[in-house]
């Protein structure tokens, strides 16, 4: 897929210029670079960047030979999904493939991983029913964009906010020949590089719920894509749990929607999953919880967010 001719500068929205084999914006003087493989469109992006090939767990290498080289078997289940993300990062991804689903055993609940696989399925099969450019937001490791992949023949445009993670994915989808199938893009979800309805659909899984403000990213995508399709994960409104969140409305099913609909958006949600889900237990190596939320134990409701 060719995206020259729908990107456009993400600070001041004018026109880019190809030069120095990267974008140049004439306007404000910005020139957007291919760094290691992958168009960088961040506006402040240094910091993320010297991250990057300092490893999963950033020079800790004590920690990182004992998660990687403690016998499976001896793990806490936390430390074998930690393990499965350290090895997808350091590119060794047949050992990856080998635990990646079996690590969420043990660190999810049966009702959680059921619902999700039952979510990303639903999710999937709307976005097989679409048309046009479709971009996953928020790739991360790729969850959503792998099944994508693997149940269409079409091209994908991708962007997340993180360089590091973007990098692996980019190896990832070379290991598995996708790579000629998806254009990455480094980019802040509220400053994308792209004209005013470029795309046809932005999909993305579980994304939003690791954003900061709906606002700047709700009113983003709406300049941006002509439709929505994402995989949510809300909480009750008086639950517990978000008291540790910093935006409510990226967590509660009616608030995400009313924000929605504040920027223009019409929302429906679709396929609602409830599942009691725990506070991802202790890494036993690392002394951290896979997951930050829930803190106390809860139901999470899985939905996906159409709007138009
Ligand atoms: C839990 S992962 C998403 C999982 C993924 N969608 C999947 O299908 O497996 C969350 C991702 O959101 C990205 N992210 C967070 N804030 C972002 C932003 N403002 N713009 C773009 N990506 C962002 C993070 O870098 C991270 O990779």
């Amino acid at each position: 897929m060719k995206v020259e001719s729908i990107l456009q500068c993400p600070s001041c929205e004018t026109s880019l210029k190809i030069r120095n084999q990267g974008f140049f914006c004439d306007k404000c003087d910005r020139q957007y670079s291919k760094r290691a493989g992958l168009y960088d469109f961040l506006l402040s992006g240094e910091d993320q960047w010297a991250r990057v090939g300092k490893g999963f767990m950033n020079g800790q290498e004590e920690m990182e030979r004992r998660l990687l080289e403690t016998p499976l078997e001896e793990l806490s289940p936390s430390d074998r999904l930690i393990r499965a993300v350290a090895l997808w990062f350091k590119g060794d991804f047949e050992e990856y493939e080998k635990i990646a689903k079996e690590s969420l055993k043990g660190v999810y609940t049966d009702e959680y991983n059921d619902a999700m696989k039952k979510s990303f399925d639903n999710t999937v099969d709307l976005v097989r029913q679409e048309e046009g450019i479709v971009l996953d937001l928020a790739t991360g490791m790729g969850g959503l964009l792998q099944k994508l992949l693997s149940s269409t023949e079409r091209d994908f445009i991708s962007v997340d906010i993180s360089p590091t993670s973007s990098l692996s994915l980019l190896q990832y989808l070379r290991f598995r020949n996708w790579d000629n199938r998806v254009v990455q893009l480094i980019a802040d979800a509220a400053h994308l590089p792209l004209r005013d309805k470029s795309i046809d659909v932005i999909t993305t899984a579980v994304g939003f719920q690791n954003m900061q403000d709906a606002e700047p990213v709700f009113k983003e995508i709406r300049r941006v894509s002509r439709k929505l399709v994402a995989l949510c994960i809300f909480m009750d409104k008086g639950d517990t749990n978000l008291a540790f969140v910093k935006d409510k409305s990226l967590h509660v099913a009616d608030l995400f929607k009313k924000e929605l609909e504040k920027v223009g958006w019409s929302a429906s949600l679709e396929n609602t999953l409830r599942a009691c889900v725990e506070p991802t237990p202790q890494s036993e190596i690392l002394g951290i919880r896979p997951d930050r939320i829930p803190v106390v134990p809860t139901v999470f409701e899985f939905t996906t967010v159409v709007a138009e």
